[in-house]
């Protein structure tokens, strides 16, 4: 089905089977003269991996982290027994690796090699290479001279027979960016168009309530505003900027370049263009809550930041005391941050991830498993990777994994809906931000899938 009337196409991701490669063989020249950093599992598969690609020619280190320039970098970080996520700290090493003239590049996670589903505990956990299929997916588009891999294992595989599939994927230029590998099936996962029927019902009693996190700005403002004429429900909105209170400043100039030439023959000389950010900022929540308040059933903003957990438990708290009940969550809160690796700096690339994953965490921990609904609003380019947007193809498709977990503990619908950006046209068309709201909740109300990917449809 086009859902939100066919102006939406709705896209699932489905595991299907690859081909087996050949066995590489056991020694020879192919990598002779190559340095390569296998950054160590811990378990054997680094020792294995690098014995391998020695008796190619190869000189090879596996140290705990990217410690200087290479050819060849091979992350096993992941695989280390009780690791914790990789992402963010990872892409630094990355980023250093791809400035050096890197030519081979394998991530690895430890998901089973089927990418995390399903996950019920123990082995295969999702969270140490959550958002690697991403990364790689990006580091893919902006760098298409170097082989770039995600690979997911099966840890309960020898570490020789891991890292002989490793072996075998560094030597296929033409195999995917993502491929995984339990016992011998290899697989990859594939974007196939998924209709879903269904009547339009909107998935909330009059009487519920809803938090979205970013729902006084930008898309989630749109999400909010369709959820609150659709259905009447309660809405709480949370951001970091204050809640915007008193007059609004300078309500007689509508632009941006009209607030500047205020300011400058006002005498202002300093901080101009955050007075300028701050004005349209606010202006845009006072629009978007004014909105809201005239379809919803009553409107909340609560401004606090989405990484911290403290401040998230705060407002469910608040949110349970003050109405008994939170049927619903959208975590639409992120930031753009849009450069390629060469210039996005870890600190960005962070802040961007922590966002979204480190806000997504505190949610889904701090809800009730009762919770109806938890949707987080990702971007196309975790399933494809998109040039300047490694941060967001890493935060999305981290969520994507999580996800997973998420669904072990809470009991409603658990959702990660990645959007095509709408704007920006691309082969797929822009959607309209009404529509996409739309189809959210047609997907709240009669999807099952854990990742859905919204595009427009082709005209
Ligand atoms: N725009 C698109 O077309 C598009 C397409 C696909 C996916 N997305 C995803 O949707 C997200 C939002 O995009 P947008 O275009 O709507 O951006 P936006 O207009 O800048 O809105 C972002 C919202 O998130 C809030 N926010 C940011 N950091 C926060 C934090 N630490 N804690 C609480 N709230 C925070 C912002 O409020 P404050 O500034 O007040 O904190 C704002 O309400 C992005 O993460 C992106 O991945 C967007």
């Amino acid at each position: 089905m086009s859902v939100g009337r066919r102006q939406v196409v709705r896209h699932v991701l489905r595991v299907v089977e690859l081909a087996a490669l050949p066995v590489p063989p056991e020694s020879g020249t192919l990598f002779a003269g190559r340095r390569f950093i296998v950054v160590d599992d811990g378990c054997g598969i680094a020792l294995e991996l690098a014995a391998m690609l020695e008796r190619q020619g190869a000189e090879v280190r596996t140290p705990r982290d990217v410690d200087g320039p290479c050819d060849g970098l091979i992350h096993l970080g992941a695989l280390r027994p009780a690791a914790t996520s990789v992402l963010p700290e990872a892409y630094e090493g990355v980023r250093r690796a791809l400035s050096g003239g890197l030519r081979w590049l394998v991530v690895a996670s430890g998901a089973g090699g089927r990418f995390g589903q399903p996950f019920e505990g123990g082995i295969g956990d999702p969270r140490p290479g959550a958002g690697l299929r991403g990364l790689a997916r990006t580091v893919a588009q902006e760098y298409p001279e170097v082989l770039v891999r995600a690979l997911d294992v099966d840890t309960k595989d020898t570490p020789r027979a891991i890292a002989s599939r490793m072996m075998a994927e560094l030597l296929d230029p033409a195999a995917p960016v993502v491929v995984g590998h339990e016992g011998g099936l290899r697989r990859g996962l594939s974007l196939v168009p998924a209709e879903l029927g269904g009547d339009p019902v909107v998935p909330l009693e009059t009487d519920a309530v809803v938090l979205l996190t970013g729902g006084a700005r930008g898309i989630t403002a749109r999400v909010a505003l369709e959820l609150a004429r659709t259905s009447k429900c309660h809405i709480e909105v949370m951001g970091r900027t204050p809640e915007p209170v008193g007059e609004p400043a300078y309500p007689d100039i509508p632009d941006e370049a009209g607030l500047r030439r205020a300011l400058v023959a006002a005498g202002r000389t300093q901080e101009i263009e955050a007075t300028i950010r701050r004005t349209l900022v606010d202006r845009e929540i006072r629009r978007n809550l004014e909105s809201l308040r005239e379809h919803a059933a009553s409107v909340r903003y609560h401004s606090g930041d989405v990484r911290d957990a403290q401040t998230i438990r705060d407002v469910l708290s608040d949110v349970h005391r003050r109405h008994g009940r939170l049927d619903g969550i959208v975590h639409g809160a992120g930031l753009v941050e849009n450069r390629l690796i060469q210039d996005k700096t870890p600190v960005s690339f962070e802040r961007v991830y922590r966002t979204k994953v480190d806000g997504a965490c505190a949610l889904a921990q701090a809800a009730k498993p009762n919770l109806g609904f938890f949707a987080v609003l990702g971007g196309l380019a975790g399933v494809h990777g998109v040039r300047g947007e490694s941060d967001h193809a890493a935060a999305s498709d981290a969520c994507a994994a999580l996800a997973h977990m998420w669904r072990t503990r809470l009991r409603g619908r658990v959702l990660v809906a990645d959007w095509a950006r709408w704007g920006t046209g691309g082969e797929a068309g822009p959607i309209e931000p009404g529509a996409g709201a739309a189809a959210l909740l047609w997907e709240i109300a009669h999807g099952d899938e854990t990742q859905v990917v919204f595009t427009g449809a082709v005209t």
